[in-house]
Formats: structure tokens, C-alpha cells, sequence
């Protein structure tokens, strides 16, 4: 737990997970659900999964988990730091292990760093330490904290082409406007680097969510029917949240030589 003039902020050496930052003064901006199991081996549902190194499924017939092991293991802290400006820095690390090894993935090396202050800083940084070249995929899976998801809309998106994952992954073109959300609603925006600004009208705020070395984003929300079926959710808790996620998927899956680094960062403030 972090606590200081600036922020408050939960992490847990879990998946590297960032459950909770609250800057002074303000609301939650993260959803931890009230219902999340905190289990060894279990993802925590809300705050920021870290999703690596696939997206959804594994694909291809492959065995593995949803959205990857990352999220499930535990993280080494690297190190922690308390900052002249009044943020909290935290780094952790995974490297590869015995269940990533017989997953196929065992010349890795992850890092995270986390910064609670009156932003929230987030970096993956993926070093390939293999002799060849390293395919992956990732997201920081932000679950965003709004007052009514009737009421919330995302810029930042216009113009970019989507899979839209509850209609067969077809591609469609997103138009002008803000992506709203009155349904069921998973798509993974390619090739789109933008900022995005979640305009929660109902908490009367809006949360920047800026960010580099990601070229896609993904939008979620499971509505009213599949979050019936999500055990560690509460029944009414879409209304209370969207998903913004900074990520590399699908087109946008990483390629990285061998010895390369390459980090994807978000930064989060509200306004
Ligand atoms: C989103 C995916 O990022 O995460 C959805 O696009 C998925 O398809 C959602 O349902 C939640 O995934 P999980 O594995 O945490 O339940």
C-alpha cells in the first residue's frame, strides 16, 4: 500500500497488479471489484492487469491462459523510491520460470515501474535475451472507475478501424464521434496512438490516459448479461466501469530482435 501527501495506490507482487490510485482529493480513479477473489494463481478483476505475451486466447491451438501468465505470477520488487516531487516509484521484474519455459517462453525479461503521484505512470518494458526474434502481445488492462457508463463517452479513437469482437472480430471503421457504450461492447482499436480522454459526465471529471510504444487500444465493457456469468464481479458493476486498454494487439502484435528492449507507457491524470 502507498500513501503520501499526493496519492494513495494499492500493488500486489501478483501480476505486478495495481489495484487502486486515488489522487488527493479526488474519487478512485481505478475499479477494483468488490467481488475479485485475491487468489494465488487468479488474476485480480479491476486495477491494471498486466496482459503479456498474448491477447485473449493464445490462438493457434496452443495451451496457455486468457490474456497470458503475466498477470498471475509473482513479480520480484526491484526496487521502491520515494521522489523529491512527492511520487512514489515502484519496479518489479519477471523473468522466465519453469511454467513459462514449458509455455514456450523462456528467454524473456519483464519489467514494470509504477509512479503514484498526483499522475499515475505505468511502463512495461519486454527485453528479448533469446537468440532470435521474441512475437508478443500486451496491454496495461485499465479498469477505469466512472459514475454511469450511460453517461461516459472516450475520445480519442475517431477514425480508427476496430475487431470488433462481439460481431465475429469483423473490422469496422469507428466514425467522429466518442465511443459510447450501450452494449456489450469489446473491440481493439489498430493502429491507434492517440491519447484517450474518458468523459465521465455522472462523476463530473474527465481522465487523460496519454501514451507511447502502443499502437493499439482496446475497448471493454461486459454489460448486463456476461457479467452474470463473471463469478468475481459484482451483477451491477458495469455501470461502473470501462476498460481504456493501452496495448499491442492483434496487427499491432510486437516483433522484437533479438537483444531489443522495447517499452509501452501510459500516463493517467485527472481533470
Ligand atoms: C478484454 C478482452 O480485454 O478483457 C475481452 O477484449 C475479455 O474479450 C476481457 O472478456 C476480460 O478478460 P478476462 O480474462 O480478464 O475475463
Amino acid at each position: 500500500m502507498i500513501s503520501t501527501a499526493q496519492a494513495e495506490g494499492d500493488l500486489y507482487t501478483q501480476g505486478a497488479h495495481v489495484a487502486h490510485w486515488t489522487p488527493a482529493g479526488q474519487k478512485p480513479v481505478l475499479l477494483t471489484s468488490s467481488k475479485s477473489l485475491f487468489a494465488a494463481g487468479k488474476a485480480i478483476r479491476g486495477g491494471v492487469p498486466i496482459i503479456w505475451p498474448w491477447f485473449g486466447g493464445r490462438g493457434g491451438g496452443l495451451p496457455g491462459p486468457a490474456h497470458g501468465f503475466a498477470r498471475t505470477m509473482d513479480w520480484t520488487v526491484e526496487g521502491t523510491e520515494l521522489r523529491s516531487d512527492g511520487s512514489v516509484g515502484i519496479a518489479l521484474v519477471l523473468a522466465p520460470n519453469d511454467a513459462t519455459k514449458a509455455l514456450g517462453f523462456g528467454a524473456f525479461h519483464l519489467r514494470f515501474r509504477a509512479s503514484f503521484g498526483k499522475t499515475f505512470e505505468m511502463e512495461l518494458e519486454t527485453r528479448n535475451t533469446a537468440g532470435e526474434a521474441l512475437k508478443y502481445e500486451e496491454a496495461l488492462h485499465t479498469y477505469f472507475a466512472i459514475g454511469d457508463i450511460g453517461k461516459t463517452g472516450v475520445t480519442g479513437l475517431e477514425g480508427t478501424t476496430f475487431i470488433d469482437k462481439t460481431d465475429g472480430f469483423k473490422r469496422k471503421q469507428h466514425g467522429a464521434e466518442p465511443v459510447k457504450v450501450a452494449k456489450e461492447t469489446d473491440q481493439v482499436h489498430l493502429n491507434s496512438q492517440a491519447a484517450c480522454v474518458i468523459h465521465d459526465a455522472a462523476g463530473g471529471r474527465r481522465i487523460v490516459v496519454e501514451k507511447s510504444g502502443s499502437d493499439s487500444t482496446v475497448v471493454w465493457n461486459p454489460w448486463t448479461e456476461k457479467i452474470k456469468g463473471m463469478a468475481d464481479m459484482g451483477p451491477d458493476e458495469w455501470r461502473e466501469f470501462i476498460c481504456v486498454e493501452s496495448c499491442n494487439a492483434a496487427d499491432n502484435a510486437v516483433t522484437l530482435a533479438p537483444g531489443g528492449t522495447r517499452v509501452l507507457r501510459c500516463a493517467i491524470r485527472v481533470e
